[in-house]
Order: C-alpha cells, then structure tokens, then sequence
C-alpha cells in the first residue's frame, strides 16, 4: 500500500497522544507479526509488556526493540513467555507461568491481546498438507486459535478484574459469516481449510459470551485485515513453488496490504482509546475499526452457550484440572462446578 490510509494516520495521532506509563499489556503471539508490532507500540508510549510466543530468537529481537522505544522515565519492564500454543498442557503452563510473573510484578492487566496464528510462516503452508493433531489429539489450529486463547483468557482473569476497564483483543476474523455444525463443534473430520476458517467463528461466539459474563471488562474481536506478512515462505526447500509464487506475486501482495506496524495502530487504539469503553460489551470489529454486523447464526445466545460449553468440555476432558483455576467462568461467578457438571451431562448423552 504506498503511504499509511487516512484512518490509520487517525488512530497513530490519537495513541501518540496517550501516556501509557504504569499499564501493562499481555500479548499471546508478539514474537513476531502484528503482536511484536503492538508490543513495541505500547512500550513506545511507556506501558510495560509481557508477551507469549516459541522463538526465543525472535522474542529477543523485540525485547530489544521494546528497550530502546521505551521513554526511561516509564521504568516500563518487559519480558518474554516461551511456549507452544498448539498444546493446552503449555497453554496451561505459560498461564501458571504469567500468574506468577504477574503476582510478583504487576498485580493487573490493561489489556490482553491474543494473536498467535498462522499466516505468513512457512507453518502456513502446513495447511496445505492435511490436518495435523497434537500429541494432546486435537487439530492444531483448533488448539492454536480458540481452545488456548480460550483457556489463556480464563486463566488470566482475575487479572483483568485487578483493573476495572481493562480490555481483551482477539485477532483473527471477526463477523465471518456461515455456521457451524452445533452437534459437530469439535470439527471431527473437517478438513484444514474447514476448521481454519471457521475459527473466526468461534472467536466470535466467546467474544459475545465473555460480554455477557464479565460486566466490567471489555471484549472485542478485530479482523486482523490484509498485512504484510513477515518472511511468507521460510521453508524454500519443502515449498519450492510456493516460494517461487510468493516471490513473485510479493510487489502486488504489498501493494494491497498494510504492514504489521500500522495494523498494530488499530490494536492499540482499541486498547487504550475511551472511546472503546465502557466496560461490558462484546463487540466485532474490521480492521478499520468499523462495527460488524452479528449474522442471524451469532445472534442466538444458545450458540454462544453451546460453544463455551464445548470449550469448558474439552479442557477439562484434557486437562482435569485445568478448570479448577477458571475463576470467573460461570455467568453467575460462584457456580462453576454445576456448569461443568451440566457441560460434561450435555456431551455423554
Ligand atoms: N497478516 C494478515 O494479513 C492476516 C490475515 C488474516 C488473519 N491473520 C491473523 O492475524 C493474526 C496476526 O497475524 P501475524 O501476521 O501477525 O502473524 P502470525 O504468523 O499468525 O503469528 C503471530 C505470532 O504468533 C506466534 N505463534 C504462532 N504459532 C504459535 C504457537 N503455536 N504457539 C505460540 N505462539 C505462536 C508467533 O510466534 P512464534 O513463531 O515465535 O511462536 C508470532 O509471534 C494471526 O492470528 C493471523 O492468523 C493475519
């Protein structure tokens, strides 16, 4: 895209404008992409970062830039999570890990933006070649875009509750239109294309259902938009002619998209501006920050229900004692183990 659009120049001036000194931000995925870029927004603007993502190499790269953007008169800290999202049990143990850093350090979260995905890697590719399962018997895009965002939110709550108005971002693709398989929310022989797509789905459901559960925290799910990706194809041995067709399709793909830098404006916009407050709502949102629309299938609260249901089922299938530590997952905050016990009724019969 040659030069920034006007929209995004408007939420740039509008964050420079912010002091984000004493805040601190979460981001699952800032190792790389759109969450290393908001990472180094915030600390530019003085807030203190914790972010999630496997390459320890890559974290270190934005630490450093982290540093250096950051105003010294913040006293802003920053620090890196390792862990592979595509597995709950690390899901579950970058949450244990973050609870302690959290309780030691920062006693809150601002804002919790969750992004980890699957675009513009060689892991893009992947998808091409059949569904992959976990160790853990789960598609690994499944685990990746909402059963770990899922279980990572949960367990970050009462953190957010630390700080009234504090804000939980998903990125994916908010308002995607169509439905999902009800009786079927586990995708069980969908192919890779299927389950991928239908992510944005379920991002949406457990938006709207987080909305109606926690009335003093915001919720919002933003379509990432057209960006231009980090190194799209790394493995040019495996996928030659993808490679090949990458690179030469590249000038028009960067001339259709943002870069990652200017994409991170909107998050952080989201995040900080009060005109995205108050509190208690779910909300979907394009890249430009413009309001989508709930499709009839997202209008009906049982869908929400049967998905958060569908999520609280199959961590504590996988990880039994995982959903001891959701804290704030029931709607009416003290009646979790009924809710599970309900949940568990539903998917035996
Ligand atoms: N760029 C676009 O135009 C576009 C379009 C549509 C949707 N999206 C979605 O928007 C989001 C942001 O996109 P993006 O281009 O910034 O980057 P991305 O390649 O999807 O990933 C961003 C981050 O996620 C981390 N990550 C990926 N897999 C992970 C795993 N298994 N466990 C832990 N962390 C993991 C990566 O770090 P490590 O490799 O260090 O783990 C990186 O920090 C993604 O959810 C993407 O699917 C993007």
């Amino acid at each position: 895209m040659i030069g920034i659009p006007q929209y995004i120049e408007r939420f740039q001036e509008k964050n420079n404008a912010k002091d984000c000194t004493g805040k601190h931000v979460v981001i699952i995925g800032g190792t790389r992409g759109l969450g290393a870029a908001t990472a180094e927004k915030f600390a530019k603007l003085g807030a203190s970062v914790t972010f999630v993502g496997r390459s320890q190499k890559a974290g270190d790269i934005v630490l450093r830039n982290c540093r250096a953007n950051s105003p010294l008169a913040a006293k802003a800290t920053f620090s890196h999570v390792l862990g592979n999202l595509s597995l709950l049990s690390e899901a579950a143990q970058v949450a244990d890990q973050l609870d302690t850093a959290i309780a030691q350090t920062h006693r809150g979260i601002d804002a919790l933006v969750l992004t980890a995905g699957c675009y513009g890697s060689s892991s893009t590719y992947s998808i091409l070649g059949g569904t992959v399962k976990t160790q853990e018997q789960l598609d690994q895009w499944f685990s990746l875009l909402f059963l770990s965002r899922f279980l990572v939110i949960q367990r970050l709550m009462p953190w957010l509750k630390q700080r009234p108005g504090s804000r939980v971002i998903n990125i994916l693709r908010a308002g995607s239109r169509g439905s999902l398989d009800i009786d079927n929310l586990s995708m069980d022989g969908k192919s890779n294309l299927e389950t991928i797509s239908s992510m944005g789905l379920y991002l949406d459901a457990t938006t709207l259902s987080l909305a109606e559960r926690h009335h003093e925290q915001a919720f919002y799910h933003i379509t990432a938009g057209p960006m231009v990706p980090h190194p799209v194809v790394e493995d040019t041995e495996h996928f030659p002619l993808l490679a090949w067709v990458e690179r030469t399709l590249r000038p028009w793909l960067y001339s259709q998209s943002v870069s990652a830098y200017d994409a991170a404006e909107a998050v952080v916009y989201v995040a900080i501006q009060p005109e995205f407050g108050p509190a208690h709502s779910g909300t979907l949102m394009s890249e430009r920050l413009e309001n989508l629309p709930l499709t009839e299938f997202m209008r009906s609260p049982d869908t929400h229900d049967r998905i958060w249901r569908y999520a609280l089922n199959e961590i504590s299938f996988k990880l039994p004692n995982e959903v001891a530590k959701f804290q704030y997952a029931s709607l009416d905050g003290d009646d979790l183990t009924n809710e599970i016990q309900i949940t568990h009724e539903m998917y035996s019969q």
